[in-house]
């Protein structure tokens, strides 16, 4: 079954095309990043007007891709919700129209259930290295404790079957994207922030060599953050390590930033960018391992944005005593395969919309604990 997934929910215009909820065939991903990099974070008027421009050409470029036409397409799959409602419907309509003419069912995705399909796709379209880690072929079997992290939302979900979840943990604030892009805006670094800052992070070593005899702005900078552990809830907070963030910017000369030259200033902000992705990464490996532990999960997924991240990559497969599935980093940011291949289970279940289907901007997921 050949699914086209079309995924308008912030500010990636994407459409993949995946057959069986597994095989990638293609994903194309139009990034409005540039366009709201000069606001510092995205403008929803903007957001909705260039998802319009870019549907067509992504559509088409993702059918040139796959190798196949429209009258291929078996079933047609986009996110109604969580997101920016203006952004939501440029895609929920282009998928109603095509699901009309072409004639096939229209299935309507939750945008995080698509973040943890993501993990099922195993990398093997044409010209398509295979998948880093195994995809959920060698199933470790349900249940499974999932760490959705994005722009919007920090959920920890236990997944008892396919469709069936459980919201067991969530943040009582920020979410660890928008923490990232908060950081990344402190320390004058750019937009979309979670990749900035893991940069910035890793450019520190390059530091080090140079020379290791720590002044006191160093020192002080090198000092751990705090990490909010909530008791022993599964829920996060990251507002109070955005605003310790602030303050230590402003302890060492970095914030508001100034004109003047600052020899030091490029490797405080790597150091401050180190001790900030250390806490988050932290919290969200110890609450993902503790849910698993208390919940007997068999394995785990990450999905969402911010599991792009090298650091919690690493320290999640290194840290779980369970099997471990991060889909490769293109997969974790948001993109219209992992919309295709939720659809699939969705229709295996007989979860299908019709023409009335509506965005939901703040559609929930997950039966709460
Ligand atoms: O899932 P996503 O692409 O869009 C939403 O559904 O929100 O997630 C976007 C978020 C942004 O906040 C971005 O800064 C963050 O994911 N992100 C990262 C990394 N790459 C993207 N955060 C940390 N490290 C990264 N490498
Ligand atoms: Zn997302």
């Amino acid at each position: 079954m050949l699914i086209l997934g079309i995924e308008t929910s912030c500010d990636e215009t994407a459409v993949g095309i995946v057959r069986d909820g597994r095989e990638l065939r293609a994903n194309v991903i139009a990034s409005q990043a540039a366009l709201h990099a000069a606001h510092g974070g995205v403008v929803p008027e903007l957001a909705s007007r260039q998802h319009i421009r870019d549907l067509q050409p992504t559509l088409q470029r993702a059918l040139a891709d796959a190798g196949v036409a429209l009258a291929d397409v078996d079933a047609v799959a986009v996110t109604h919700g969580p997101g920016l409602a203006g952004a939501l419907i440029s895609g929920v309509n282009t998928a109603k129209a095509l699901a009309m003419t072409l004639n096939v069912p229209l299935l309507g995705v939750n945008h995080l259930e698509g973040h943890i399909y993501a993990a099922w796709l195993a990398a093997s379209g044409p010209g398509r290295a295979p998948a880093p880690s195994p995809a959920p072929s060698n199933e470790p079997g349900f249940p499974l404790a999932c760490l959705v992290a994005s722009g919007g939302h920090t959920d920890l979900i236990l997944m008892e079957g396919h469709g069936d979840y459980r919201l067991v943990g969530r943040t009582r604030d920020d979410a660890a994207g928008e923490a990232f892009d908060k950081a990344a805006r402190v320390l004058g670094l750019g937009f979309p922030g979670g990749p900035e800052i893991q940069r910035a992070a890793e450019s520190l070593a390059a530091f080090t060599e140079v020379d290791d005899s720590p002044g006191t702005r160093r020192a002080q900078a090198a000092t751990p953050l705090p990490r909010a552990w909530m008791r022993d809830t599964l829920d996060f907070s990251f507002s109070g390590v955005k605003t310790a963030l602030l303050h230590r910017a402003q302890d060492v000369g970095l914030y508001p930033p100034s004109e003047s030259i600052d020899q030091d200033a490029d490797r405080l902000v790597a150091q401050l960018a180190r001790e900030f992705q250390e806490s988050l990464v932290d919290v969200m490996t110890a609450k993902l391992l503790t849910m698993a532990e208390r919940y007997q999960a068999r394995g785990l997924i990450l999905g969402g944005g911010v599991t792009a991240n090298a650091r919690l990559r690493q320290r999640v497969r290194a840290d779980s005593p369970l099997p471990v599935v991060i889909p490769p980093p293109a997969l974790c940011t948001d993109n219209g395969a992992m919309i295709a291949a939720g659809a699939f289970y969705q229709y295996q279940r007989g979860d299908i919309a019709d023409l009335s289907l509506d965005v939901d901007p703040s559609l929930p997921f997950g039966q709460p604990a």
